[in-house]
């Protein structure tokens, strides 16, 4: 099987966890894409489900498919989110990010009841930071910013190299007009204090480490779907 067969996979897994009724939050990237799919298929069936989208690209591909959308403003609580990442541990910690959707993706994992994550086998790791940490920015002061995220990493004793993420070389900007550097660590041994930390300096707006959000990740492999559950 190839990782694109095990996302999808994954994905059609996922439809399990959703019931008729349901406010669904669709997550971003190419995992995602095959859940937007698969539901919209559903949907057409008959399955009646509404949905918010985390990116303006996932909103478009649901929209173009069909799925009924809504806001997070209208329906401040869902029942679940499906969405992928690009590292998950055996605590069901995730670095998430990799498209630059991290912020709306967080925002809307945490407004509903469950997140489910789906993944190819290459996602899982024995300890997060191998994929380098997005961390998203305000554009302004990015310099001191990036100073600071150093300084929060020594405070662990780590090293992480950072890139301010480009697109068509110029800075890539996020659905919320933010920048995104991403921080190579390497390892990270205690992703919740470095959660922590991060989220007290200024001018950081999120990162991807998603710490005690994710309850159920459902992998792909090459005999069948694998689920890990809280
Ligand atoms: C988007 O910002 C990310 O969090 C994605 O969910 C993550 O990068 C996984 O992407 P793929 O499903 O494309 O591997």
């Amino acid at each position: 099987m190839t990782a694109d067969q095990q996302k999808k996979a994954a994905a059609i897994a996922a439809l399990e966890y959703v019931k008729a009724g349901n406010k669904v939050g669709l997550g971003t990237g190419s995992t995602a894409n095959h859940f937007i799919e698969a539901l919209a298929e559903k949907a057409r069936g008959g399955f009646d489900v509404e949905c918010v989208a985390t990116s303006r690209a996932s909103f478009q591909l649901a929209q173009s498919l069909g799925l009924k959308m809504t806001t997070l403003e209208k329906q401040p609580h869902l029942d679940v989110t499906v969405d992928g990442a690009d590292e998950f541990d055996a605590n069901w910690q995730l670095i998430k990010g990799g498209g630059g959707a991290l912020l709306v993706e967080k925002i809307v994992a945490t407004s509903s009841r469950y997140m489910v994550v789906i993944a190819d086998q290459s996602k899982k790791v024995n300890a997060l930071g191998r994929f380098p940490l997005p961390v998203e920015v305000v554009p302004f002061g990015v310099n001191a910013t990036s100073w600071k995220i150093d300084r929060a990493l020594r405070i662990l004793d780590l090293k992480g190299k950072q890139v301010l993420r480009l697109k068509d070389g110029k800075p890539f900007v996020t659905d919320s007009g933010n920048a995104i550097i991403d921080v190579t660590i390497g390892h990270i041994p205690d992703p919740r204090r470095l959660d922590n930390l991060l989220k007290s300096i200024p001018g950081v707006v999120d990162h991807g480490l998603f710490i005690d959000i994710c309850g159920i990740v459902l992998m792909g492999t090459d005999d069948g779907v694998q689920t890990f559950r809280k």
